[in-house]
């Protein structure tokens, strides 16, 4: 042991002690990230309903024609009728003999559920890629082909949560009053 020497050891020590003691944090730690800041939050928290407010903007149909073939219709259809995603966006009859075709026309009962929806997943091939503006354009596109407004109707704030869908009442058992 003539060859020992006390000072190399300590520093040895040391040296290897910081990274132990970060290993040892990082095993003693719940490890959940980074926090989140509001700007990331603001674009997570995107739900719309008639208790949070949708966001400012306003559209026609007339202006979301051109959104609507350029962003949807290979998927949906140039009527948006089917198309590659199998998705009609238009049609159907929740009061058919046969099995209903589900659309927003004739199944969605609130009309802000578009916007949100919309805002948040469409197209689905670039999600969240639409500013609010040309959501509101698009979406009364779509209400403009399902027959539910005319192409020049403003769609905004007010005006999509005071339009009254088809199947609003189809979600309320009307029988069961007992
Ligand atoms: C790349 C293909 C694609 C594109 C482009 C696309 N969609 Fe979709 N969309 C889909 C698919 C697939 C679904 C079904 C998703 C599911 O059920 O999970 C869907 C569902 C929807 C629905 C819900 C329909 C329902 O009754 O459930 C709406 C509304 C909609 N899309 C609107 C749009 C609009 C508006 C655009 C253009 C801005 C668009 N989509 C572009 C593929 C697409």
């Amino acid at each position: 042991m003539s060859n020992f020497k006390p000072t190399l050891a300590l520093a040895l020590c040391f040296t290897l002690s910081a990274p132990l003691a970060v290993a040892q944090q990082i095993l003693e730690s719940p490890q959940l990230g980074n926090t989140v800041t509001q700007m990331e939050l603001s674009e997570l928290d995107l739900i719309a309903s008639e208790e949070s407010v949708l966001p400012a903007g306003s559209g026609t149909a007339f202006q979301g024609r051109e959104i609507y073939a350029a962003k949807c219709a290979s998927c949906h259809g140039a009527e948006g009728l089917g198309g590659a995603a199998n998705q009609p966006l238009v049609g159907g009859n929740m009061r058919s003999e046969d099995a209903p075709i589900r659309t927003v026309g004739s199944y969605w009962p609130h009309a802000s559920t578009l916007f949100d929806y919309v805002r948040r997943a469409m197209p689905a091939n670039a999600p969240k890629s639409l500013s609010n503006t040309e959501v509101y354009q698009v979406i009364a596109y779509v209400l403009y082909m399902n027959g539910l407004i005319d192409q020049y109707k403003v769609i905004n704030a007010e005006t999509l949560l005071a339009l009254k869908m088809p199947n609003a009442g189809g979600f309320v058992d009307m029988s069961a009053s007992d």
